[in-house]
């Protein structure tokens, strides 16, 4: 499978479903890469801007600190096991790449890699955290699809250890045209 670069702006809609995403840092203490799952995602604009919620309860927290960077990947419904596997265990102890079975690929700016296998990644550059409330507010900087991953159904958690795949699609483009940004 390969990725292909497109704008910054279709990372609205790997982030606008509301996905269950895998969030790949580069962790400098063990020298490699690390990857936790994440629920609380959310787009905050049309440029790229991205909101996650996380904190010092994480490991991967202190690499997201000290990078200022991370791959935020889109992980389709066939993974969904793995997916909710990888939140299950810390990367200060394990290497999540070698025990999933991930394969880590380089990213064009950021020392945390592209996860192989998931519908899209986007590397991102942290802006900010606010620690009130424990979210990063990041910003896309190159966004990779791959068009030929078989399964594009994305992974929706309700919250209660149950997830949903995507279903039915409506296109209502025709309703909103004058509030579709170009380029998404
Ligand atoms: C389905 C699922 C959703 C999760 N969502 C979040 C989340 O939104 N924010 C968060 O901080 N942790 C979330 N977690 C927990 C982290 O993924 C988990 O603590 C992970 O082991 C952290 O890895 P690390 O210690 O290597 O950073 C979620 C876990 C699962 C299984």
């Amino acid at each position: 499978m390969a990725y292909r670069e497109v704008a910054i702006a279709k990372s609205l809609k790997l982030i606008e479903p509301g996905p269950l995403v895998l969030v790949a840092t580069y962790d400098t203490v063990n020298d490699r890469p690390n990857v936790m799952t994440i629920s609380w995602t959310m787009a905050i604009d049309w440029d790229g801007g991205i909101a996650l919620t996380t904190g010092p309860w994480n490991y991967s927290y202190q690499a997201l600190m000290n990078l200022k960077e991370c791959v935020v990947c889109i992980p389709s419904a066939s993974l969904v096991e793995t997916v909710v596997s990888i939140g299950d265990v810390s990367g200060e102890e394990v290497d999540k790449f070698e025990r999933f079975g991930l394969k880590a690929l380089p990213a064009r700016s950021t020392k945390a890699p592209l996860i192989d296998g998931c519908i899209g990644c986007i590397e991102c550059e942290v802006e900010k955290y606010i620690e009130e409330y424990g979210i990063f507010i990041l910003r896309a900087s190159h966004v990779w699809i791959d068009d030929g991953c078989e399964d594009k159904r994305m992974i929706h958690a309700i919250g209660d250890g149950t997830f949903k795949a995507d279903g039915e699609t409506f296109d209502c483009r025709h309703l909103m045209a004058d509030k579709l940004p170009p380029g998404v």
